[in-house]
């Protein structure tokens, strides 16, 4: 079942050039699917328009079948749909638990809800709970990152929208971020993900668009993938070695 869906979608930031030219794209709930393609292709932008941070001049966005256009980020993050931008969000003077907490801000009068989540998220990343009190500027570039997720599944997402999650960080770092990312969408959490780690995202994604110039290129399952990713974007030479 389709859960977030754009169409047509026509981005500008300003006068007539259009970033995005009538891209499409479609999620399936509790599946991954991964945004690929050149710097500049329009990734960012599109994963700020799914999230409301950025409204189309042409082409709707829907969330469980109904329209959500211009609709903005507080509301859609309380229907379920989360955003991680592509960079660190985090509070640097806050500590890590102060961060969890602002992450509940739109149920911020539930203590209780609070205090669970936050539970949770130690739980699923221990090493949160030994740095509870520690400034955020103090954790590597990878345990920021996992913050980040863990502040955002504070609000208990259904859709989560990841920009880049694993950028600059240490290879053995984003591995475990894939694996998390694997387990939350079989706990029926739907994932977009945009990813430079071609190879990496194309092996955990159920679904695979690419995005060239503002238009979508190709799109298809991982099956149809396999075997023909060299040729697709063998073109972008920041891929070189893929
Ligand atoms: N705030 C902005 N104002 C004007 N132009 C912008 C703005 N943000 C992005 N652009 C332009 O829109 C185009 C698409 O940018 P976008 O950030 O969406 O690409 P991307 O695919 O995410 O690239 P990257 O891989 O570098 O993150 C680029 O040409 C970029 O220069
Ligand atoms: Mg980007």
């Amino acid at each position: 079942m389709v859960i977030l869906e754009a169409k047509e979608i026509e981005v500008s930031y300003y006068g007539d050039i259009s970033i995005l030219q009538g891209v499409n794209l479609s999620a399936e709930v509790s599946k991954i699917t991964a945004i690929i393609g050149p710097n500049g292709a329009g990734k960012s932008t599109l994963l700020k328009t799914l999230c409301g941070f950025l409204k189309p001049k042409k082409g709707k966005v829907f969330l469980r079948g109904r329209e959500i256009t211009g609709v903005q980020p507080h509301t859609l993050m309380s229907m379920g749909l989360s955003y991680i931008p592509q960079y660190n969000s985090l509070f640097p003077d806050l500590t890590v638990k102060e961060n969890l907490e602002l992450g509940a801000w739109t149920f911020r009068k539930d203590h209780k809800r609070i205090r669970d989540g936050i539970e949770k998220v130690f739980q699923r990343y221990p090493f949160l709970k030994e740095k509870a009190s520690t400034k955020t500027t103090k954790l590597s570039g990878g345990q920021q990152r996992i913050l980040e997720l863990g502040r955002t599944l504070m609000g208990s997402p259904e859709v989560l929208l990841l920009d880049e999650i694993t950028a600059m960080i240490a290879p053995i770092v984003a591995k475990e971020i894939y694996q998390d990312i694997e387990n939350l969408s079989k706990e029926k959490i739907t994932v977009v993900m945009v990813d430079q780690n071609v190879r990496q995202v194309i092996e955990i994604s159920d679904y695979i668009f690419i995005l060239e110039l503002g238009k979508n290129k190709v799109s298809g399952t991982k099956e149809e993938f396999s075997g023909r990713l060299k040729d697709v974007i063998q073109d972008w030479l920041v891929y070189e070695n893929v």
